[in-house]
């Protein structure tokens, strides 16, 4: 592909509602061979597989085989932190395959209490150290993209960007609200960078293989491959109740979250901001990033058979609304910002809407209304949406409504 800056694709992307071409969205409740699907049985055993296999095979890829954590590393345990209201663990989990070694860390903050609390988990751009202004958290070592206004040059995160992403991160409100936080640094899993030697991909090559088969994990399936074995953590660790975890990203981190819902069944909720192409928005719609762009602008995170559909969406036999469909009846949390037409908005609330017939099967409440939302005026219920003003980020009224949902269909 010749090569566009994301600056130049997203000048030239359609943002015209009446230049949306006219499009067929497949049935979530008919299988491909054009069955009518009428109760959640008939879903769970037939058009569920068939989709999940679908978007493994096809968009995301499939993880090449199993591997369990070789060994769980506790760092680091305070019994108090952030001015004594949390206790925070900095836990390593190391993976051993094929003479290979990768290793990352879960930071870990949870409410003082002798109970096992719910958790969010999510994984960030860069480090762990970002999220909070707390000093005892360790920096990764790990290679990282440049962003000299966080003092990131040579890839390498320093004591620079300690706190500077505490905005996206209410640490304070979610313990207060008597949840537990996890976070992991993406890069840790799988940098990100059209590289398959390095990450976690190479600890499941045979022989000299260089780079997955074209129906195997690109990056994104690889960060969710790290949120499971996060879950096979949460499952050993007593302070936390790994029937309550749910998981959030933003962004390229949201289509993780999603895929990591979709197929992995023990996610409790999911959470997606911001997700956009690949992630929430329709692809059919084309509008803002596209599968050719997205294909052309990051070749690593999917799998290279989803190239067959670059500008070629009509032949795609599914679409984003039956990624979340995935995760029924599981809570699911769709948001926008009302800037950040890129992931198209609008997109991403017709798929949350298109995903409800599959909650209904199971008398789960989704989008009851064809139209968007007012802006700042979310939906919650099983299915939620909202569009809040301002540009593609995580802001603190996002966290609020996360909050909200979670302690009603969660907690
Ligand atoms: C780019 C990319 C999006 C992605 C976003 C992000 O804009 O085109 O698909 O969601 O980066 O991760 O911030």
């Amino acid at each position: 592909f010749a090569f566009l800056s994301n600056a130049s694709a997203q000048f030239d992307a359609n943002y015209d509602e009446s230049k949306v071409p006219e499009f067929k969205l497949p049935d979530p409740l008919k299988t491909f061979n054009g069955k009518k699907i009428r109760n959640s049985k008939k879903w769970e055993s037939r058009r569920r597989p068939e989709l999940l296999n679908f978007f493994t095979q096809n968009m995301y890829g499939e993880v090449p085989g199993k591997l369990e954590i070789s060994s769980v590393d506790i760092q680091e345990e305070r019994k108090s932190a952030l001015n004594g209201k949390a206790v925070r663990k900095q836990v390593d989990l190391v993976f051993k395959n094929h003479g290979k070694t990768l290793d990352f860390t879960i930071l870990i903050y949870l409410p003082k209490t002798e109970e096992s609390v719910p958790l969010f988990v999510g994984y960030n751009f860069f480090g762990n150290h970002t999220i909070t202004e707390d000093v005892d958290v360790v920096i990764s070592e790990a290679w990282a993209r440049n962003n000299p206004s966080f003092g990131i040059i040579n890839n390498q995160l320093t004591e620079q960007s300690r706190g500077v992403r505490t905005n996206r991160w209410c640490v304070d409100k979610i313990i207060d609200a008597g949840f537990g936080l996890a976070v992991i640094y993406y890069g840790e899993v799988d940098p990100d960078k059209d590289d398959f030697s390095d990450g976690i991909h190479p600890l499941f090559y045979i022989d000299d293989q260089q780079q997955p088969a074209a129906n195997e994990w690109g990056s994104i399936a690889a960060w969710s491959w790290g949120l499971s074995r996060a879950m096979d953590y949460f499952e050993r660790d007593e302070d936390i109740d790994e029937s309550k975890v749910v998981v959030f990203g933003h962004s390229r981190l949201g289509k993780t979250a999603l895929w990591a819902g979709a197929s992995d069944e023990r996610f409790a909720g999911v959470i997606s901001n911001n997700s956009g192409c690949g992630g929430a928005a329709l692809s059919k719609r084309r509008f803002g990033e596209t599968v050719w762009r997205i294909n052309n602008s990051f070749p690593h995170w999917f799998c290279k058979n989803f190239r067959n559909y670059i500008k070629n969406e009509e032949a795609l036999p599914v679409d984003q609304h039956e990624l979340i469909a995935l995760i029924a009846p599981r809570p699911v949390y769709i948001a926008s910002a009302e800037e950040d037409k890129w992931s198209d908005p609008k997109g991403e609330f017709l798929s949350a809407l298109y995903a409800t017939p599959v909650y209904n099967l199971y008398g789960k409440k989704g989008i009851q209304q064809t139209e968007m939302p007012e802006l700042n005026q979310p939906v919650q219920n099983t299915v939620a949406y909202h569009i809040r003003t301002g540009e593609h980020d995580v802001t603190a009224f996002d966290w609020e409504q996360y909050i909200k949902w979670a302690q009603k269909f969660i907690q």
